[in-house]
């Protein structure tokens, strides 16, 4: 795994950025679609800002540009400030030129009985749009990856998952209580992530030190979803100091 070490957040969100430009620029030229894969939580907001930025003063189109991100809560209504439709629309949709029938999120609200049906046409839909060119991912302090939880196989497909309580006590700060935090996820699984023909996993803080080393410098294991991502031909971790301080 190539990793690249920024002194902060910032400048390492403004390198993503500017990669996924030059990917939806370049696919513009080719009058091809950018499929992007996309991910919430705190990690992406500045790169989600850069984003915006580069639409509002550098003429950034988002028209060519379609979306699947990674996970959602189970169940959540879309219009709860903690779900991820929601922080996707507030943090990049509504800024940008996307065409609102290009972007898909798992659906938190659909029926238990239809997650199943769900989550297939999920991977149906990926398929169709001729795969994912550019997979944006964050990692948990357990080395989680989407919401594939320590325990998710290289094969594992788009599904409900059981959140672990170390996840729901890390994502609780946007909850009332702990005890409002779903218990579930619909999330990607591993071996959806790993077909994308290039992924980018940023990680900032010491929070995310010892997962960052153990998925990079250590055995694969499904123990550390993230290190799974080793075998995958072109990923590069991009990392502040403070996440990279545990790196030999
Ligand atoms: C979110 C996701 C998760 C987060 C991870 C880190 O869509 O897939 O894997 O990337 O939990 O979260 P933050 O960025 O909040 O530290």
């Amino acid at each position: 795994i190539d990793v690249k070490i920024y002194p902060g957040s910032k400048e390492g969100s403004l390198a993503i950025a500017k990669t996924i430009a030059e990917l939806i620029r370049a696919k513009q030229k080719l009058n091809q679609k950018c499929v992007l894969g996309l991910a919430t939580g705190s990690s992406p907001k500045t790169l989600y800002a850069e984003l915006v930025r580069l639409h509002k003063e550098e003429k950034l189109s988002f028209k060519n540009v379609v979306t699947f991100n990674l996970d959602e809560y189970y169940p959540i209504s879309r219009e709860a400030i903690q779900s991820y439709y929601r922080f996707m629309h507030t943090h990049l949709f509504s800024h940008v030129d996307i065409n609102p029938k290009n972007i898909h999120i798992p659906n938190g609200e659909v029926k238990k009985e239809d997650v199943k049906a769900a989550c297939a046409a999920y991977e149906q839909l990926i398929e169709k749009a001729g795969g994912i060119d550019l997979q944006i991912l964050g990692i948990g302090n357990n080395g989680h990856i989407g919401f594939n939880e320590p325990g998710s196989g290289i094969h594992s497909k788009t599904r409900l998952i059981n959140l672990e309580n170390s996840t729901r006590l890390a994502n609780s700060f946007e909850f009332a209580t702990i005890s409002d935090v779903p218990r579930m996820a619909i999330t990607m699984g591993i071996s959806t992530i790993l077909k994308s023909k290039q992924i980018i996993l940023m990680a900032w803080g010491v929070a995310k030190a010892k997962a960052v080393k153990a998925a990079v410098e250590e055995v694969e294991t499904e123990r550390v979803p993230a290190s799974l991502l080793q075998s995958h031909p072109d990923v590069q971790f991009i990392v502040d100091e403070m996440a990279a301080s545990e790196l030999t």
